[in-house]
């Protein structure tokens, strides 16, 4: 087989650059390791940018998105039992944020990719690349016990943080920065209706709590808990009770529980590898890196390298613009540097890092109380939080 792009994952990222890339009349084959309903069916974020809606508009995916999709202006912080409203519209010249689920993007991309006719090879086995650092780069993987190899100019590696992609790079030719926090957020989603119109980001003394949704009939609520909790050791009613103790007593009055949908447990983590590309391959999304989901910062960080990795080929393929693609890693990273630095600020700021209420402590209870009083710091919330401007190649 031969094509030009050979993508690697069919997530978000894969799926949004094979869309973008075949508009402008350019090749690709998708190999995914696991099947279309697998990938479905795993619960993920669910905020979505103003960049990354507006790419999902370019990409002509967005049908479904303008209907179903809540447009939110504002979110809330909460704590010592009360609220405070970041107007995100308000504080950043009318910006705003879309909720609709990752899930929902994923099935209409691929329903996109099905309609125009582009090839995605599920459940392809052992995927490995060869000779990325020469002109002539190829894949390998087996489909049916069969070996088959695929030919190609370049190579995206959307294959996310357990992909083979980042892991084909030598070791001496990049470096990793990481961090992980001693927390995870156990998940619920619900078919309740949410608690708010808004999400809610709240710290409390038992840990953070958020209120989040996917449609005004589904809910979905998180809260921190130790690393080594098991899912199984938590019943919906353990979860829904827990989850009224960290919010503000008139929220945890509101809030309407019913069984869950679906309920995991998720590690927090901070990495970034640098750089993003290794002779033919370029990283993006969740292969270069991750945030805590704290700022809602994953899936749109991924769609920002889309962004980069898109324009960059376009030029490449249209104008022969070879010369640029030593720029995909310095202009992905600048951006990705200030998400993971939002990110790691934000859980810093609302979760419990120890059980002994010390100085760490009262630095929080301070900065939220400075953050939530001053338009200063209010808008330095709303302004990553609705998401940096996007960087350009040139
Ligand atoms: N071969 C083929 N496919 C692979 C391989 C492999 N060796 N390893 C992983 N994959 C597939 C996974 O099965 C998955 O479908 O790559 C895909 C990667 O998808 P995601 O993990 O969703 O990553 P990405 O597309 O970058 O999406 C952005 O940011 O914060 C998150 O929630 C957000 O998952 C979202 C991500
Ligand atoms: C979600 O709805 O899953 C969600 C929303 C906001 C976040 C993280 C997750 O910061």
């Amino acid at each position: 087989m031969k094509t030009q792009v050979a993508i690697i994952g069919a997530g978000p990222s894969g799926l949004l650059l094979g869309q973008l890339l075949s508009r402008q009349g350019i090749d690709n084959v998708i190999l995914e390791r696991k099947s279309g309903e697998y990938v479905l069916s795993r619960i993920r974020a669910g905020v979505l940018e103003q960049g990354m809606v507006d790419l999902l508009r370019e990409a002509g995916v967005d049908a479904r998105m303008n209907e179903e999709g809540l447009p939110h202006d504002g979110v809330e912080l909460a704590f010592d039992n009360r609220r405070v409203r970041v107007d995100l519209a308000g504080l950043t010249g009318g910006k705003t944020v879309m909720v609709y689920g990752q899930t929902e993007v994923t099935r209409d991309l691929m329903e996109a990719r099905e309609a125009i006719g582009g090839t995605t090879i599920y459940e392809a086995d052992n995927v490995q690349p060869h000779d990325l650092e020469t002109d002539a780069p190829y894949l390998t993987f087996e489909k049916d016990g069969e070996t088959v190899r695929l030919d190609c100019d370049y190579v995206a590696g959307c294959d996310g943080f357990h992909g083979v992609s980042r892991q084909s790079i030598p070791k001496d030719r990049i470096r990793e920065f990481e961090k992980i926090y001693p927390f995870g957020w156990l998940g619920l989603l619900a078919d309740t209706p949410p608690v708010s119109d808004e999400l809610i980001y709240a710290r409390h003394e038992r840990g953070f709590a958020l209120c989040s949704m996917r449609s005004p009939t589904r809910s979905r609520y998180y809260v921190q808990v130790p690393l080594d909790e098991k899912v199984e050791e938590w019943s919906d009613e353990r979860f829904w009770d827990e989850l009224k103790r960290r919010l503000p007593e008139d929220v945890a009055a509101k809030l309407v529980t019913g069984p869950a949908l679906e309920k995991s447990i998720a590690p927090l983590r901070s990495f970034v590898v640098e750089p993003m590309q290794y002779g033919k391959l370029f990283l993006v999304g969740d292969a270069a890196h991750i945030v805590p989901p704290t700022g809602a910062k994953g899936l749109n960080l991924a769609a920002s390298d889309v962004n980069t990795l898109y324009r960059l080929l376009v030029k490449v393929y249209h104008k022969g613009r070879t010369d640029l693609i030593p720029n995909y890693s310095r202009t992905c990273l600048k951006r990705i540097w200030k998400a993971e630095r939002f990110s790691w600020w934000m859980t810093s700021l609302l979760h419990k890092f120890s059980d002994e209420e010390g100085f760490e402590t009262r630095m929080q209870q301070a900065e939220l109380d400075y953050l939530t009083s001053s338009e200063a710091g209010l808008k330095t919330i709303a302004e990553n939080y609705v998401g940096l401007p996007y960087e350009s190649l040139e």
